[in-house]
């Protein structure tokens, strides 16, 4: 039987294979490696990274939901300069695709930190973060209107030496504008979905259990819709979408290719099992090899609808 190609191209940067670890659930790389071979992933997005280092957002920060989680983070990071002399010496030496994920205040945060990263050697692409439900300023605020979504875009890419992955937001009423806007403006690749918006609350206290009341919802719970989104995008877009939202295991993974994916993007899963991405991309390549596919990029966008 002859190996099936996993290997996926996602704006002229090869990926090994399709599975990719996402944003805010996988460090930055190095806190994985003593669990796996990192280098067998297609790739792996770090921690959103700003300008200056930030706190977040108050405690409690996680809630458990049924078959998910909410998260209110509020874009906790080390900050730009601690990124490129603590964490890049490391992820440059990695066989990996290494995505930097940034987050601005502003436009001009955005486009300041894309020129930061020119030059930089160990990064194949940027994800643009304008899709957190969890800060008031920046984040999501931009990634639920078209024009915005295209000024943080086009002002990332005329700055940037990489190719630019811009992350949309599921808390918008047609996510396919916000795509074509992007698209429009010079992204190179969109993914989606990040979180939904949500909160919990405690019933002894009548308070809200998240420190900023409010989170981003992910995991199982969120799949039938993230796959939806993707579905609907890929069909009014030229550029690839990289899906996400709830994968845990290979047949998740698949049916966001089948519906449109190129790549697709494990997050909530690594927190159950900090295997779950490696056991993803076994279970693709056994799929294939299975049902005699050849390359996984002919199943993208296969589905029969
Ligand atoms: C966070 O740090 O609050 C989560 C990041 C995101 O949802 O984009």
């Amino acid at each position: 039987m002859t190996e099936a190609d996993l290997g996926v191209e996602i704006a002229g940067v090869k990926l090994k294979n399709p599975v990719i670890a996402a944003s805010g659930t996988f460090g930055y790389g190095e806190e994985y490696a003593g669990l796996f071979d990192i280098n067998s992933l297609g790739g792996l997005v770090v921690k959103g990274i700003s300008l200056k280092p930030r706190q977040g957002n108050p405690p409690p920060r996680i809630v458990e939901t049924p078959c998910g989680m909410l998260n209110s983070i509020g874009l906790a990071n080390i900050g730009l300069d601690a990124f490129v002399k603590e964490k890049l010496p490391y992820l440059s030496g990695l066989s990996t695709a290494v995505i930097v994920n940034i987050y601005g205040h502003s436009i001009k945060e955005y486009a300041e930190l894309a020129g930061a990263l020119k030059g930089l050697s160990g990064i194949s692409l940027i994800e643009v973060n304008i899709s957190c439900p969890n800060v008031e300023c920046g984040g999501m605020a931009f990634g639920t209107d078209p024009d915005m979504s295209a000024r943080v875009t086009d002002a990332v890419v005329s700055r940037a030496d990489l190719p630019v992955i811009v992350k949309l937001s599921p808390n918008v009423t047609d996510i396919r504008a916000v795509a074509r806007a992007v698209e429009k403006a010079g992204a190179s690749a969109v993914s989606l979905i990040n979180t939904l918006t949500g909160m919990a609350v405690d019933l002894g206290r009548r308070s809200p259990v998240l420190g900023n009341v409010i989170g981003g919802l992910s995991g199982p719970a969120i799949k039938p819709v993230a796959l939806y989104m993707v579905y609907q995008t890929a069909k009014s877009i030229g550029i690839p979408v990289i899906g996400m939202g709830g994968i845990v295991n290979y047949r998740d993974a698949l049916e966001f290719i089948i519906a449109g994916a190129s790549a697709v993007q494990i997050g909530t899963a690594n927190f159950i099992n900090p295997r779950a991405a490696v056991e993803v991309i076994e279970g693709i390549r056994q799929y294939c090899e299975t049902n005699a596919i050849a390359r996984i990029s002919d199943l993208t966008g296969s589905i029969r609808a």
